[in-house]
């Protein structure tokens, strides 16, 4: 949602392979010692903030500095923006300043975290060199001023940032202060500049290899599409398009967005400390492109986590953290987050006391290993004056300092504890990018977000189950005693193979609706849903149908539907029907709508209707007991979120109260009080505790 707000969401880049002239860099060379040894007694949780000292006079820094130290911060990013300051004209660096301001860092006993600038363009770069600017899907050309107004595809763009991000890893790369690089900020949006539609062809070209295959995967022979070559096919994001060409629209900007970012990494990586590690930081949900094929070549995932309208809905918050931690199965640092609001929706309502808090707890909750806030203190001018942060326009703590300072030091004291351990769970949901897409592309109901239809498949999975991660369809699914695909619409050959072959194996495999209904080039399998999975379900839908109102379910999951109801039909005899469609006078009545079936020690069950929360909250009871799933705290009040973090020998307990009211929870047996706001056996409203639990990590 920080994006959105803001920006949209997509993104392509090209692959343009001329090369481009290297102007010599005029910096000299760095004069800091080489880093010899890991970061001092590095923390192994971060906790800092965004800092911008090229806004700042040099006098303020120190003073800054103490009163981030005072708040408890162990870390500053830097650099993000800074290009013109680094760069004032082409081809001179000054890098002095920031030579001064991470010296600064350094003595106050910071970690820094250096941002490559490149998500703003220096005005010289952009009146020399027009065509690195951005077109939009309507021929507009961007302009100066804002940020992310050059297109991905400018091969002469990615040489000037390749150069500002290698002068900054050849100085900084082995300072001792410095544990991390973050590339760019925020990556998107597209464009459709002349680079970026060749570069469009050339992706085509390498996908389908001839123009005929494109022709057959898109079914061009529909409205006169047909294309005699690739630079015939037009690029667009949107509009009465081929789903074929709007779903490459996506794996195009997936991989203009990978190499844009590759085109750094690769040139600072040898000049950086191996311990240092790289990174982009991304946003809530993005559909810009794949994020999964995004960090295979990045060292940890990062994101900038805002609750904009100020109002947390805590699970789906957590899914969202639950799906970043995905993208490299790893822990992640928060990159960014609101010090009580934002400034970029119609309302920037603030985070109520104690919810800034829940937020750190409940992202550490979830596998972050660092906590950063964004930002230090609102520059004086800019277009975000109004943006939370920790000082004010004076230059004192606002009333959200203490409770920030809060943060560090549970952090701080936590820290020893959570040391090597990431969060745990038995279940898996699957994140598909390619049935996000193509659901959202062809809704076909107004109402099916297929964000939401994930959130409400995950929402009871998670309060009852107490541990989700959340993957990639091509993850390994052994180690999970359930597998969720929520509407894997899209499913490849492969994909499914690996499913069935988890079945087989003995894993609890739950789809949703519109499963297995198309193929990566969006085309309609030739039998229905879910297509490569129907021999193995032994049901198969018969129809699908928009509701505009609800309809009820009977039988062992009764309840009701809406949105979504699809008609199956079981084709084996040991299929069992466990809800049916009560329609009286409609196509729907007496139908199954949700079926199962047992495969050895394993199972697979179809959930062929959008169910409403509290008939999703049944199914998930039942199927998290089929798959033997227990909740470390059975029982535990819907105010609390629990989470168990565990590795090298421990199991940490982490329970966040986010209501109003304190409240009492029953520890598991030898659970200890390690930290936090546990008194007489309750939890403090809106507090946080945490414990250590006996036995060993699963
Ligand atoms: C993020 C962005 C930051 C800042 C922040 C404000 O999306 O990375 O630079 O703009 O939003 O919420």
């Amino acid at each position: 949602m920080a994006g959105w707000g803001k920006w949209a969401l997509m993104a392509v880049a090209l692959a343009g392979t001329a090369a481009h002239a290297q102007p010599a860099a005029d910096t000299a060379p760095t004069a800091f010692p080489q880093r010899a040894t890991a970061y001092p007694d590095r923390p192994a949780i971060a906790v800092g903030v965004a800092w911008y000292p090229e806004q700042w006079p040099e006098e303020r820094w120190d003073t800054d500095l103490k009163m981030m130290r005072d708040t408890g911060f162990n870390t500053v990013r830097i650099g993000e923006f800074a290009w013109s300051r680094m760069e004032p004209v082409e081809g001179k660096f000054d890098f002095a300043w920031m030579d001064r301001a991470i010296a600064a860092a350094q003595r106050h006993g910071f970690m820094v975290v250096i941002g490559t600038p490149t998500a703003a363009p220096p005005a010289w770069l952009t009146q020399t060199y027009p065509d690195t600017l951005r077109i939009d899907e309507k021929g507009v050309r961007a302009g100066h001023g804002g940020r992310r107004h050059f297109s991905f595809a400018s091969q002469r763009y990615r040489d000037f940032s390749r150069r500002i991000a290698t002068e900054m890893a050849k100085r900084y790369g082995r300072h001792p202060a410095v544990v991390g690089w973050q590339i760019d900020n925020e990556v998107g949006p597209p464009s459709w500049d002349p680079e970026a539609i060749a570069a469009w062809h050339a992706f085509l070209k390498q996908r389908y290899g001839t123009i005929d295959n494109l022709n057959k995967r898109w079914t061009t022979q529909y409205w006169s599409q047909f294309y005699n070559s690739f630079d015939q096919v037009p690029l667009h994001q949107t509009g009465q398009q081929n789903p074929g060409l709007l779903l490459d629209f996506r794996h195009f900007t997936t991989r203009m967005w990978t190499d844009f970012i590759q085109n750094q990494a690769k040139a600072i990586r040898p000049l950086i400390d191996k311990r240092s590690f790289i990174t982009t930081n991304t946003m809530f949900w993005n559909a810009g492109f794949d994020h999964f094929v995004m960090h295979r070549d990045l060292d940890i995932a990062s994101w900038d986590n805002y609750i904009p309208d100020g109002r947390p809905d805590w699970v789906a918050n957590g899914a969202n953290h639950d799906l970043v931690r995905g993208y490299k199965q790893r822990n992640f640092w928060l990159m960014e987050t609101q010090p009580g609001r934002v400034d970029w929706v119609p309302v920037n309502r603030a985070l109520d006391p104690g919810q800034v808090r829940e937020m750190a707890w409940q992202a550490v909750a979830h596998g972050a290993d660092a906590i950063l806030y964004w930002q230090w203190r609102p520059a004086a001018n800019g277009q975000e004056t109004y943006h939370g942060a920790i000082l004010g326009q004076d230059g004192k703590p606002n009333p959200i300092q203490p409770e920030i300072a809060r943060v560090s030091a549970d952090l701080t004291r936590a820290a020893p504890l959570l040391a090597d351990t990431a969060p745990a769970a038995d279940v898996a949901m699957l994140y598909s990018y390619d049935s996000r897409w193509a659901i959202d592309l062809q809704r076909h109901h107004r109402d099916f977000d297929p964000i939401k239809a994930f959130t409400d498949f995950y929402r009871p999975i998670r309060v009852q189950s107490q541990g989700v991660h959340v993957i990639s369809p091509d993850a390994d699914l052994a180690r999970y005693r359930l597998v969720v695909a929520p509407n894997m619409m899209v499913m490849t050959e492969t994909e499914a193979a690996a499913l069935e072959a988890y079945v087989r194996g003995g894993g609890h495999l739950v789809l949703g609706p519109r499963s297995g209904m198309r193929d990566d080039a969006n085309a309609l399998y030739p039998r229905t849903q879910p297509g490569p999975l129907a021999d193995l379900l032994g049901a198969e839908v018969a129809q699908y149908y928009a509701l505009d109102e609800g309809v009820s379910l009977t039988g062992a999951i009764a309840g009701k539907a809406s949105i979504w109801a699809e008609e199956l039909t079981p084709t084996a005899p040991d299929v069992r029907t466990i809800a049916t469609y009560r329609d009286p006078g409609g196509w729907l009545d007496g139908k199954a709508a949700i079926v199962t079936r047992k495969v050895g020690s394993g199972s697979i069950t179809y959930v062929g209707a959008w169910l409403d929360p509290a008939t999703m909250n049944t199914l998930a009871a039942d199927l998290l007991a089929e798959a033997k799933v227990t909740p470390v705290i059975a029982g535990a009040h819907p105010d609390f979120e629990i989470a168990e973090r565990e590795g090298k020998g421990k199991r940490i307990l982490i329970a966040i109260n986010h209501g109003k009211d304190a409240r009492a929870l029953t520890l598991p047996a030898g659970a200890k009080p390690a930290g936090g706001d546990w008194a007489g056996g309750r939890v403090a409203a809106h507090g946080v505790a945490w414990f250590t639990l006996p036995g060993s990590p699963r």
